[in-house]
């Protein structure tokens, strides 16, 4: 592998094989979604845990001070939007150059594998992997179910990231799911999870994250179920500790009782 391919991966994969990528990206089509409205205050105190930001360009250069942050996976799929027709007609919105000029350590692009625009995003992701070998920036590819959340199982997330990386993709990000296992061992590339909208406990998310890291993934690229809990910091605290002290679920639950305790005095 080239030195700048290699030393960018390595910015966002922990020397423990490990990551934790906070995504803020959502607004680039759900808009000022809850608790991301004012994304520079959102993600500030949560910015000593995570590993990566996965941002867009405009909410990087608006909201984030350049000399206080992480790395940056950019957000560069984009294009429509939840009033829209169809979210899956995405199309590449921030060149390459774009990603060099805001010394980005990735890109992230989304597939809609098995929709009408299969083959414009697959070969959207193709064309911003050619551009990054060139430039030696790695690619994510996010393995999208739009607003069809029943596509999360191991059968159809196992084949949306097999196409990904055999496109070149150098991380999948996919959906945690029942048999995860099936899902990472088809896929040759490192494999993070989203976290999908917020669920009812913070159980849950230790729970499917702890199995997923289990079952062969290297970590999460999680947002809303953190950063729309209550106590955001307790929560990327507590996960933090399933990701890279291999926490169990339940020891997490205790991490997130312990900080949000201690945060309000409770
Ligand atoms: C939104 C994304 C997000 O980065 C991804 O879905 C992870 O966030 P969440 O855990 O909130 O689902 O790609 O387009």
């Amino acid at each position: 592998m080239d030195w700048g391919m290699d030393n960018r991966l390595a910015q966002l994969i922990q020397p423990d094989g490990h990551a934790l990528f906070l995504p803020i990206d959502h607004g680039y089509f759900q808009g000022p979604t809850r608790k991301l409205e004012q994304p520079g205050n959102t993600v500030k105190p949560l910015l000593p845990y995570a590993d990566a930001l996965f941002v867009t360009r405009g909410v990087l250069r608006a909201c984030i001070d350049a000399k206080r942050t992480k790395p940056v996976i950019l957000r560069v799929s984009g294009g429509t939007s939840m009033v829209g027709k169809d979210l899956a007609n995405e199309g590449i919105t921030t060149s390459m150059e774009e990603a060099v000029r805001l010394n980005a350590s990735a890109v992230g692009i989304s597939v809609f594998v098995g929709t009408d625009y299969e083959k414009e995003s697959l070969l959207n992701l193709s064309k911003l992997v050619n551009e990054g070998e060139r430039y030696g920036i790695p690619v994510m590819a996010v393995t999208a179910v739009g607003r069809e959340l029943e596509k999360r199982d191991a059968r159809y997330l196992g084949l949306a990231s097999r196409i990904a990386a055999e496109l070149g993709a150098r991380v999948v990000k996919t959906y945690w799911c029942e048999d995860f296992d099936r899902v990472t061992r088809g896929c040759p590339v490192p494999v993070v999870m989203a976290g999908g909208p917020q669920v009812d406990t913070e159980l849950e998310v230790f729970n499917f994250v702890h199995d997923g890291m289990e079952k062969g993934a290297i970590g999460v690229n999680l947002g809303r179920n953190v950063w729309q809990n209550d106590y955001p910091v307790a929560m990327i605290k507590a996960m933090r500790a399933i990701i890279h002290q291999k926490a169990t679920p339940e020891k997490a639950q205790e991490i997130y009782e312990v900080e949000r305790r201690a945060k309000y005095n409770e």
